[in-house]
């Protein structure tokens, strides 16, 4: 049994957790915990854990944290019977290192609860099976907790992950708490207990991609976006791609952060161009980049309430705004509300968790006066999945309409979904096992002349698409965005993965690129995620509440031929609020993969065009034809339109 450790200060914790347990469920937890231990230990691990639970709201077993440099090796680094598990222990490894974890000690990745784990016996025990087991097994996860092995066969999934799956009535947000303090179920957000994050990049392209879009939007007269203001909030774990974006794109991102060690973090990675504590001061700094139509990211430490209504009482134009704080997770550290210190908050939302709900929901509805006050100005305001809309209109914030709809628009229901996802493009991305920075540069070289290719006869509809993803990843390397594991991410539509997939597997094979190639996806794409506020909030046949899609896109990618699959009740939006799921899949340059590859995407992607072209989403509608053209095996049920005037005349 290792020594125990001291707490180390040093890095980014999570928050002390609500004590939510009564005494028999502590015990509870207690021998939920020692189940991982041989008796020996039980008396000398038993008080040590109670002693987390009461401090820190959870049982994470801080002394079997491994004392070896958590990060992602080379695939040739792990011991292993199965390259294919070897590939997932790259992939754990990368989701804990603390340059990518918000939480690392935690085992939280981003969000401020996306777990990996629950706890450190979960995690050697799952990187020990992973060592051992060999393609005839697949290892099946439960919320973190390995299960155990189980025979298979080679073309089944190596890992099976579920996280959160609880009967839909128990799944309010306290449920969570008390589950996760129980040790029996934890919040996997989308891609931290997947094992598919791959730091702040993943989501750099699509923040761009929606800023890009955004400013589409608003720029009537054909100007272009230099000199234009972008105001939002949060740097952390998603959120801090946002200032590299606004760059990108070609605007002024003013960022409010709270937190000084998150304001760091991005600014030492250099994602963040300034940092400002002072509001005059910064104001004064936005004049002179609008003056000087700059593109730049300028930081301001302190509540984005603050900064909001700075703004609105200065009468700053703002041309852009939205929200990243953590507001699907309110009560437990994802909003510190103004008035409050970031330490007052910290120490509130444990010890007072009731004053702190009637803070955050005052804070929420200060913040709404002020967006409202510039939007009313001319400002395009729209929620960023964080599911800021849903809690301040909890909090009684004047933001609905007289119909019950906000007044304002979800990035999905009026960028992400009709521009994108109702095409089939999504956040594809790849990991190179090798680790090796050259091929990672051959990687990005194929993917371009693969959409390159792809462009030279795509249709007008995509067009726009096409363009943007190839200049994203010709300048993916010059942006400078990997952070950990050598991956990168590329919006693409089903023609576009498969092809970029195919071509990686066949350089794999041909030693062109040195170890195999893992790809996945974000969660938060075309098929994988149903949520009515965020990424299927485009889709107004009334389905948006139902969870069809994203359940029947796991079990098909399953026995289609993915590496590894995930379901997720919450992530993004919160628990009980979304269910989510996504693969992994090993290129190992192999005929089997070749086959694999092509069927398991090409339902990924159509699945949820399918659903989308139900719904009646013309872009899908669209993009489900022209799949069909292509390939005659597939026969998708299409919709008649009714003609309006005969409805309204019955009803
Ligand atoms: N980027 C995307 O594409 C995307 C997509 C969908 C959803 N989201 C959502 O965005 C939210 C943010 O994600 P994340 O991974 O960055 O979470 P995170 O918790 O890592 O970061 C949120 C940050 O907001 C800061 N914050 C909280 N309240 C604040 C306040 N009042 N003023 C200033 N700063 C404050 C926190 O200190 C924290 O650093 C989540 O709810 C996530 O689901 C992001």
């Amino acid at each position: 049994m290792p020594e125990p450790q001291p707490y180390d200060n040093s890095v980014n914790h999570a928050p002390k957790r609500k004590d939510i347990l009564t005494n028999e469920e502590k015990k509870l937890a207690l021998k939920n915990a020692l189940r991982y231990f041989d008796k020996k230990h039980h008396a000398a691990l038993a008080p040590e854990f109670l002693n987390e639970l009461n401090e820190y709201g959870r049982i994470y077993m801080y002394r079997f944290r491994p004392k070896y440099k958590m990060f992602a090796r080379p695939i040739s680094d792990y011991p292993c019977k199965s390259q294919q598990a070897a590939a997932i222990m790259v992939m754990i490894q990368n989701n804990l290192n603390p340059a990518v974890a918000q939480h690392p000690h935690e085992l939280i990745t981003y969000g401020g609860n996306g777990a990996v784990f629950q706890n450190w016996a979960q995690y050697l025990l799952t990187m020990k099976y992973l060592a051992t087991m060999t393609d005839e097994q697949t290892l099946v996860m439960y919320s973190g907790h390995p299960m155990g092995l189980f025979p298979s066969h080679k073309d089944a999934p190596r890992v099976v992950v579920t996280n959160g799956m609880v009967i839909p009535n128990y799944s309010k947000p306290d449920d969570w708490e008390r589950f996760n303090a129980l040790g029996v179920s934890q919040y996997g957000q989308m891609t931290a207990g997947s094992y598919m994050y791959i730091g702040p990049q993943g989501i750099v392209h699509g923040t761009t991609i929606t800023v890009l879009n955004a400013g589409r939007k608003i720029d009537k007269t054909g100007e272009g976006l230099a000199g234009k203001l972008f105001v939002t909030s949060g740097l952390g774990g998603m959120s801090g791609a946002q200032p590299k974006a606004a760059v990108i794109a070609g605007v002024i991102g003013v960022i409010a952060e709270i937190n000084p060690k998150a304001v760091q973090t991005r600014y030492s990675q250099g994602w963040v161009d300034e940092v400002h504590t002072d509001l005059d001061e910064l104001l004064l700094r936005i004049k002179k980049a609008k003056e000087n139509k700059e593109a730049v990211s300028l930081a301001y430490q302190g509540n984005i309430v603050d900064l909001w209504e700075k703004l609105a009482n200065e009468n700053v134009h703002v041309d852009l705004g939205s929200d990243q704080t953590s507001l699907h997770n309110p009560w437990s550290g994802g909003y510190y509300p103004a008035g409050l210190s970031f330490e007052e908050s910290k120490k509130m939302m444990a010890e007072q968790p009731h004053i702190f709900k009637e803070k955050v929901h005052e804070s929420l509805r200060r913040q709404v006066i002020a967006i409202n006050t510039l939007a009313e100005k001319g400002m395009y305001f729209f929620d960023y999945g964080n599911a800021f809309l849903l809690e301040a209109g909890r909090a009684g914030a004047d933001i609905m309409k007289p119909n019950g709809d906000f007044i304002y628009p979800s990035y999905v229901q009026d960028i992400m979904g009709p521009m994108c996802f109702d095409y089939g493009f999504g956040p594809f991305r790849w990991v190179c096992t090798s680790g090796n920075p050259e091929d990672l540069d051959k990687t990005d070289h194929i993917a371009m002349q693969v959409l390159e290719k792809i462009a030279e006869t795509a249709p007008e509809e995509i067009q726009q698409q096409m363009k943007d993803n190839i200049r994203w990843i010709s300048e993916a390397k010059k942006n400078n965005l990997v952070v950990g594991s050598q991956a990168r991410i590329l919006y693409a539509d089903a023609l576009g993965r498969t092809n970029i997939a195919e071509a990686f597997n066949k350089a794999v094979h041909k030693g062109e690129i040195s170890a195999p190639i893992v790809i996945g996806r974000d969660h938060h794409d075309v098929s994988g995620t149903d949520s009515p506020y965020r990424e299927t909030s485009n889709i107004y046949d009334g389905s948006r509440f139902t969870a069809d899609m994203a359940v029947q896109n796991v079990i098909g990618d399953s026995f289609r031929g993915a590496t590894w699959v995930s379901v997720h009740n919450g992530g993004g939006v919160g628990w009980g609020e979304v269910i989510n799921g996504g693969f992994g899949m090993v290129l190992d340059g192999s005929e089997d993969c070749d086959r694999r590859l092509k069927s398991m995407l090409f339902w990924d992607v159509n699945n949820g065009i399918s659903r989308r072209s139900w719904a009646r989403n013309p872009g899908a509608m669209f993009a489900i034809q022209r799949a069909m053209q292509k390939e005659p095996k597939l026969q998708v049920t299409f919709p008649n339109l009714a003609d309006d005037d005969l409805i309204n005349s019955l009803i």
